[in-house]
């Protein structure tokens, strides 16, 4: 696996590759990598003949200083992970090569982030979009592969790509879960047992709003069923759950036939912040 940390390494890298005529998959990545990650490598190693992965922990799309200096980093292990999972090409540079100098253009997704981990994590999108879009540059992919976990950057990374006529295709694979139904999250790695044993209850939760939706129950009283059942395991401290419209992610008073509804809920478990969805067709 070549691995490089600077971005006309990987430049000259992709050039190459692009001219001998290989297709190129990207798994941008922040490290602290898991099996959801490794599903998202396979999945590129199998489409394509060359799978870029990237880790690199964005300061710019983390609103808490804590989460930012807290976040798992584990590169040697991360690195085995990939080489084993069909990665070819690892980027991991540092902060001063992606960021030379402050960003000075902001993104703005309009209502697609007024909700939700934009509306809860300001500026949080802005770095999201910044940092992918400078990946897409540098890493110049055919396929990008994200995970359906994050919902909302998925419709952010969808908006970007459109809007900036980026000349790649969006692969969005399935949340992959524990046994117990926990999404795995690099985050997870910092529940204490008390608060890992309390988490599946987020996935319990959504997949009872899930049955309530397809019952016909309305939007209100389902996001008011779930947040209540939250707030009864004490560990759990509910930021948002909404029902939403699974397109443009807006909260809905109702049901449209024909129209996906996407279940999206954040919690604090023991100083860790949780996101999970499920999306009722
Ligand atoms: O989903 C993530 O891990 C990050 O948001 C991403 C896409 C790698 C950008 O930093």
């Amino acid at each position: 696996m070549h691995v490089f940390t600077t971005a006309a390494d990987l430049q000259s890298f992709v050039e190459a590759s692009r001219r001998a005529g290989r297709r190129l998959g990207l798994v941008p990545t922040m490290g602290a990598l898991h099996d959801g990650h490794l599903h998202l490598v396979q999945a590129a190693a199998a489409d394509c003949d060359d799978v870029v992965a990237s880790i690199f922990v964005n300061p710019t799309q983390f609103n808490n200083p804590d989460d930012l200096r807290l976040y798992p980093r584990l590169p040697e292990q991360d690195t085995a992970l990939l080489a084993g999972a069909g990665c070819t090409t690892l980027f991991m540079p540092d902060v001063a090569e992606i960021y030379p100098q402050p960003t000075v253009l902001r993104f703005d997704f309009g209502p697609l982030e007024r909700v939700m981990e934009g509306a809860h994590r300001p500026g949080h999108f802005n770095g999201v979009a910044t940092v992918v879009s400078k990946l897409f540059h540098m890493a110049r992919p055919h396929r990008a592969y994200f995970g359906q976990k994050d919902f909302q950057q998925v419709a952010i990374v969808r908006q970007l790509i459109a809007d900036l006529s980026f000349d790649l295709e969006l692969v969005v694979a399935p949340t992959v879960r524990e046994a117990d139904g926990l999404a795995m999250s690099s985050r997870n790695r910092r529940l204490s047992p008390e608060a890992r044993a309390a988490a599946p209850l987020l996935h319990q939760v959504l997949t009872q709003a899930a049955g309530q939706v397809r019952q016909g129950v309305a939007p209100t009283e389902v996001q008011a069923q779930a947040l209540a059942t939250l707030a009864q395991e004490p560990q759990f401290t509910p930021e948002y759950f909404e029902v939403a419209d699974a397109q443009t992610l807006q909260p809905l008073a109702r049901y449209e036939a024909g129209r996906a509804v996407v279940l999206c809920v954040a919690a604090h478990l023991g100083g860790v912040r949780l996101i999970d969805n499920v999306v009722v067709e």
